[in-house]
């Protein structure tokens, strides 16, 4: 395991990272499969045993091969290319970074990043990913497992607003949504239309309007998107951070940024009311 030391010099790093992944992904248009990417990272976590989850491991020849991933070299391939640059950064801040800023870059709400993440080498099993072919029951086994809830499964769902099935990866053909580049609430629109003009609709996604928990949210994401991008907004975070304690130096620049911010201000309040004074005097 990489540990990163997130300090200064790392944060620093971090947001040139974040300058050259807004570049990339608007350049080669490869939100999707890039927010694909960060969330089989993550996906993969077990709240029990405490394994899996966003470490970097889907770089791994053997994740990688796992039938879920197909189609995932491409967007590793495409971060290689800003881990060449920015050596220092661990595989898992990136793949998760290039997430959240395959989100952003498409119009979606903005996701606070947290850095830290270590690397690990080691691949949990596979069958962890969620198999579209199946229903609720399946979905919530899954996500229960990484410890998130039905409002988590519904919201992250959302990230179909993003992106196609391909039939050489998936076996499933299309886009969910009539503009797939764009972050919105069109998932839930169009899954609760009976008649999508020939858009996508996996088990899964149906098994969304189903299961009338999930289409209790799924309704509510559909009338208001303002409300959809706080939940995605907070389950995607969940999501990048399952089985991640940010690092106490992390914890430490925050807290002296916040006493700086907290000095200037009050500095800047002292000399207005002693301009004042002066004045009146
Ligand atoms: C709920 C369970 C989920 C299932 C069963 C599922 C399944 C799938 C499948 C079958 C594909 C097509 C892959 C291909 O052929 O290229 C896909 C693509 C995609 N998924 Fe999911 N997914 C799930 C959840 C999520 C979540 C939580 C996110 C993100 C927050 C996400 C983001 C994406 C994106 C952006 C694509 C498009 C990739 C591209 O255009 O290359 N999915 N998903």
């Amino acid at each position: 395991m990489a540990v990163p030391v997130v300090d200064a010099g790392y944060l620093n790093e971090i947001e040139k990272v974040r300058r050259d992944l807004r570049a990339l992904i608007s350049y080669k248009n490869c939100a999707p499969i890039m927010l694909r990417l960060a969330w089989h990272d993550a996906g993969t976590y077990d709240f029990h045993t405490q394994t899996g989850g966003p470490d970097g491991s889907i770089r791994n020849e053997k994740e990688l091969m796992h039938g879920a991933n197909n189609g995932l070299k491409i967007a590793i391939d495409l971060c290689e290319t800003v881990k060449a640059k920015h050596p220092k950064i661990t595989f898992a801040d990136l793949y998760q970074l290039a997430g959240v800023v395959a989100v952003e870059v498409t119009g979606g709400p903005t996701i606070k990043f947290v850095p830290g993440r270590k690397d690990s080498i080691d691949s949990p099993e596979e069958g962890r990913l969620p198999d579209a072919r199946q229903g609720s029951g399946h979905l919530r086994d899954v996500f229960y497992r990484m410890g998130l809830s039905d409002k988590d499964i519904v919201a992250l769902s959302g990230g179909h607003t993003l992106g196609r099935a391909h039939p050489e990866r998936s076996g499933f053909d299309g886009a969910w949504t009539s503009d797939p580049l764009k972050f919105d609430n069109s998932y839930y629109v169009e899954l609760l239309k009976e008649e999508s003009e020939g858009l996508l609709k996996l088990p899964t996604d149906k098994a969304l309007i189903q299961d009338p928990t999930f289409r209790s949210f799924v309704e509510v994401y559909a009338k208001d998107e303002d409300v959809f991008f706080k939940d995605y907004g907070e389950s995607h975070k969940k999501l990048s951070e399952l089985g991640f304690k940010p690092s106490h130096c992390y914890n430490t620049i925050l807290a002296q940024s916040a006493v700086g911010v907290g000095v200037a201000a009050a500095i800047v309040v002292f000399s207005y009311l002693f301009e004042v004074n002066r004045r009146v005097n």
